[in-house]
């Protein structure tokens, strides 16, 4: 659907690309384009993607000019290509996005100090904890008290930590770790919030080190955006299944299986390279899959999606041991 006020106008051009007419809209597309090439006029990512070929309009979104250009190839009756027709508007997605991305970055310089905050008056009061629970006899009944206290405030304090080891902006260096501490670390992060949405989170992780080489802090964005996903899915609760077993000598396998809507098949193709988002009035970028898919493959990895309608969806990461993804690397 085309909002109209979005429309800044309507270019015509030739076999050759030229431009022909211009019809302005709401933008007053400026007759000096006439005599360019639409794609100098309007510089698009990548000049090669041949829509004449394959016959069917093309979407491209302008990030820097914040447009949007719906490219039409055009053919007469005996279905010989004639020109384009080039529908211009503002790329309002763009817009949402950088919003949303500002609000990101914003909640990325928030939470460092609020877990702090959390941290300073909790090492406090645990100190005193510590020293009562030190000088209680055995005998003493609210010695049982104080341990719980203490070991909450331990899960609170390791809480806060992740969220500032989340959020950190520089890069963290590379180095080898066990990704079943990431999903530990990462159901710490979320146990809360599933919990209260009736999201049970079952985990059958493998008994031996899973190791592997890369961003720890990279794999538990791809997890966390994956469990949240399924949460998504399940608007009255349901299962998460976390399972992580070796699948070959070097290649690990992490599954995350939900009892969820589903995705269908169409979608399925187009989930992780399109921003598509099924999550209405800004609470999804469609982002996550396509950035999920960018740091699995950093890692040498890959990502799938297998979905039924109604029955849910399993997302099935493999990624390479440790030693395998060194030996290509040194
Ligand atoms: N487990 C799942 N079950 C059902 N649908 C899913 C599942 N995972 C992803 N989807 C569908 O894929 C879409 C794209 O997911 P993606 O993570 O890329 O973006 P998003 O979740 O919409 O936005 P964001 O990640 O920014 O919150 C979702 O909007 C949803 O429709
Ligand atoms: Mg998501």
């Amino acid at each position: 659907m085309f909002e109209t006020e979005n429309i800044l106008g309507i270019v015509v051009a030739d076999k050759y690309g030229i431009i022909k007419s211009v019809s302005p809209g709401n933008g007053n597309l400026p007759s000096s384009l006439i005599g360019m090439k639409w794609y100098d006029a309007f510089p698009i990512p990548d000049k090669e993607i041949n829509i004449v070929e394959k016959r069917s309009p093309e979407v491209f979104r302008l990030c820097e000019s914040g447009k949007k250009l719906s490219v039409f190839p055009s053919y007469d009756k005996e279905g010989s290509f004639f020109g384009f027709h080039i529908l211009v508007e503002k790329n309002c997605e763009g817009e949402r996005y950088s919003q949303f991305l500002n609000k990101v970055l914003c909640l990325g310089k928030i939470v460092p100090g609020i877990a702090h905050e959390i941290n300073n008056p909790l090492s406090y009061v645990s100190g005193w904890l510590q020293m009562f629970l030190d000088k209680a006899q055995d005998t003493d009944p609210q010695k049982k008290t104080y341990e719980t206290l203490i070991c909450e405030f331990e899960r609170i304090a390791n809480l806060a930590n992740s969220l500032l080891d989340f959020t950190r902006q520089t890069a963290r260096p590379k180095k080898i770790f066990d990704i079943n501490d990431v999903i530990e670390d990462v159901i710490t992060m979320v146990g809360y919030t599933m919990k209260n949405e009736n999201v049970e989170i079952i985990k059958n992780l493998a008994s031996s080190e899973i190791e592997v080489y890369g961003e720890s802090d990279k794999l538990k964005q791809v997890f966390i955006n994956v469990i949240q996903n399924a949460r998504d899915a399940m608007p009255d609760g349901g299962t998460i299944c976390i399972n992580t077993n070796i699948f070959q000598d070097d290649l690990y396998m992490v599954q995350f299986s939900d009892t969820g809507c589903g995705i269908i098949k169409d979608q399925l193709n187009e989930i992780f390279c399109s921003s598509y988002t099924s999550k209405a009035d800004g609470n999804g970028s469609g982002l996550g899959l396509p950035v999920c898919k960018t740091i699995i493959e950093e890692f040498g990895g890959a990502i799938d999606l297998e979905s039924k309608i109604g029955e849910g969806t399993v997302v099935s990461i493999k990624l390479p041991n440790c030693s395998a993804k060194q030996n290509e690397h040194y």
